[in-house]
């Protein structure tokens, strides 16, 4: 039998495979479909102090093999997320799961950090500093090496619980922005988030989306992913959680051979509810092809 668990800073996951932020909201509307007690964990709905609506619509657009969304964080707020949302979340999932957060000032990273850090089902915290839909906050955060550590020296200080920052692919270069997160006491790196980009519709000759640009995510970005993956990881001695367009487990293998220790799936799960379930049963069948008896020994392999 392979094994297919993994550690994620002291964590241990049963496999690598964790349903990425805003693509499994609070995992209720899930788990009414299976049992996602198989999942490693998840990382749920990006959370921010306020509640918020989110951008106008259309948010969406489709592509040639994935899809830009504006959603703007739209969230119920840190303090309903910990009074309604994760005391449902107990009644059903029994792992430590990943709180997202997001913030429009270091500030609200803070706070939001603080509050999750309470929280006994929350094993890591994951800050969003990519988000591409706001203004004047998310990605803002990430694009800069001194604005990135900012807030994870800030965020570090203020908790006990892990602290992975998930970064942007939007940058000239993220090794160096993964590199001065490191630095400042980050404890793992979730890459990639969305592409910007933009559709068109050329009959009404306007952007298809109503906040113009948005985030391309599924199948299309896994190349620049797993190149990103590479980069990050021949540069910083921290976990990595790789995502960006996994759809199936070889995909999983091939991001973890990158050097991921962890993989979240994204864009898949909004394509098929069961994208995660289907990667986990065949990920046993796909190590055993390849010859791989522990998963986590395959973290960065590639030269
Ligand atoms: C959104 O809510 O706009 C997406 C979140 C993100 O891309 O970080």
């Amino acid at each position: 039998m392979v094994d297919t668990s993994v550690i994620l800073s002291g964590i241990k996951l049963d496999n690598p495979v964790i349903p990425a932020s805003g693509t499994f909201g609070y995992g209720k509307e899930f788990a009414e479909l299976y049992d996602i007690n198989i999942l490693g964990s998840f990382s749920f709905k990006g959370t921010t102090k306020e509640p918020r609506f989110g951008n106008p619509q259309p948010r969406i657009a489709e592509c040639y093999s994935g899809m830009i969304n504006s959603v703007g964080l739209q969230n119920p707020g840190v303090d309903a997320v910990s009074a309604k949302e994760l005391k449902e979340l107990a009644t059903f999932f029994r792992k430590p799961v990943i709180a997202n957060i997001s913030g429009f000032s270091v500030e609200e990273f803070v706070d939001c950090a603080k509050i999750m850090d309470k929280e006994e089902q929350v094993g890591i915290i994951e800050v969003n500093v990519s988000c591409p839909n706001v203004h004047n906050g998310g990605m803002s955060f990430g694009v800069f090496p001194e604005s990135a550590a900012e807030v994870t020296k800030a965020v570090k200080s203020a908790v006990n619980k892990p602290v992975y920052i998930k970064l942007s692919p939007n940058v000239t270069d993220i090794t160096q922005i993964a590199k001065a997160c490191e630095e400042s006491g980050a404890d793992g790196i979730s890459l990639i988030n969305t592409l910007l980009g933009m559709r068109i519709d050329i009959n009404r000759r306007k952007p298809v989306i109503a906040n113009k640009l948005g985030g391309f995510s599924g199948p299309a970005i896994f190349p620049v992913a797993v190149g990103m993956v590479y980069r990050v990881a021949k540069t910083v001695n921290i976990p990595i959680m790789g995502m960006g367009g996994v759809s199936r487990a070889e995909d999983v293998i091939e991001m973890m051979m990158a050097g991921a220790a962890a993989v979240q799936v994204g864009a898949a799960n909004l394509v098929d509810p069961y994208a995660c379930k289907n990667i986990i049963e065949s990920l046993p069948g796909v190590m055993e092809r390849l010859g791989i008896e522990k998963v986590s020994d395959i973290i960065g392999i590639v030269e």
